[in-house]
């Protein structure tokens, strides 16, 4: 495994790797690596030469300076798992200034509206610091493939927009969501949760295959008035939004259509510790 803590010497390394035209596949990643994050790493080793794995929590993308504070930093395990993985990883763990300089600070985008909404009105100023590092990360490391999951759906298409508006040469590859024995979606805040609210949020997974099971037979009214009374009965569960969105523009339904993508959306907090999952209605 190689590890590289500057972007100096990771350019370096991977010069002669960009000039032979080999795949480079990258899995970007905030650390603190569950079976999720393990998977997408899997599939880039499947389908590239090379496979560059990030860490870095990146400040520009939280708006609470809690969460960010936080956040599980988990080095020294992360790359005892990836090591496990394969030994030809390259892992580029950089600093803050290596990356930003002294002055952490987000470009602001235009993601024709996908910023705006749930993920993104939430949380002020997201979508910026992630179009930001991801944009710096794949100057970096000019990937051939990248690699994202679903569970962060509003993120993947908005990288796939950045890409696009930005002329970005490299594939985006949506992956599906890897989930606890619960149902519950991993994700690295679950540690956070105590035995008894990780087992209890499956509620999370169990609301959403409900809406499933009811989008096209109730009217969408009664969907959201009952996701809203699952919450209710459930204290210790504080919902932020539930959404029945488009795929592609994530505008909220309003009548289903056909030939149209619909995916339901969810963020919840549990003693503070946000979660958020989403599921496919098609
Ligand atoms: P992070 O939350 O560490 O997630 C890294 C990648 O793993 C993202 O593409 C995310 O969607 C994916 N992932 C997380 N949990 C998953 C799960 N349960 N199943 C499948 N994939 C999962 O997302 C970020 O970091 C950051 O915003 C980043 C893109 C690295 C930019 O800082």
């Amino acid at each position: 495994m190689y590890i590289f803590y500057g972007k100096a010497p990771l350019i370096a390394h991977l010069k002669p790797i960009i000039s032979a035209n080999s795949t480079i596949g990258f899995v970007p990643t905030m650390g603190a690596l569950h079976a999720g994050h393990l998977a997408l790493i899997k599939q880039s080793l499947n389908e590239n030469k090379v496979t560059v794995v990030s860490i870095f929590v990146n400040p520009t993308q939280f708006n609470n300076p809690e969460d960010l504070a936080k956040y599980p930093r988990t080095l020294d395990a992360d790359i005892k798992k990836i090591s496990d993985l394969s030994s030809e990883i390259i892992l580029y763990a950089p600093s803050v200034e290596d990356v930003y300089g002294k002055n952490p600070k987000s470009e602001t985008f235009d993601f024709d509206g996908l910023e705006n909404v749930m993920e993104g009105k939430f949380r002020p100023g997201h979508f910026n610091g992630v179009g930001t590092i991801v944009k710096c990360l794949f100057e970096i490391i000019q990937p051939t493939n990248a690699y994202f999951g679903e569970k962060d759906f509003q993120q993947l298409q908005i990288v796939k927009k950045l890409v696009a508006k930005n002329q970005i040469p490299v594939t985006i590859i949506g992956c599906p969501i890897a989930r606890e024995h619960n149902q519950l979606a991993m994700s690295s805040r679950n540690e956070r949760l105590s035995v008894q609210e990780r087992e209890k949020a499956s509620i999370i997974y169990q609301t959403l295959l409900e809406a499933k099971e009811k989008f096209g037979k109730e009217d969408l009214e009664t969907i959201y008035q009952s996701v809203q009374q699952t919450f209710e009965n459930n204290p210790i569960f504080n919902l932020e939004y539930f959404t029945i969105a488009d795929e592609e523009t994530l505008l909220p339904c309003l009548k289903k259509e056909k030939n149209k993508n619909y995916r339901a959306f969810i963020a919840v907090f549990v003693n503070n510790i946000r979660l958020i999952d989403t599921i496919s209605l098609n």
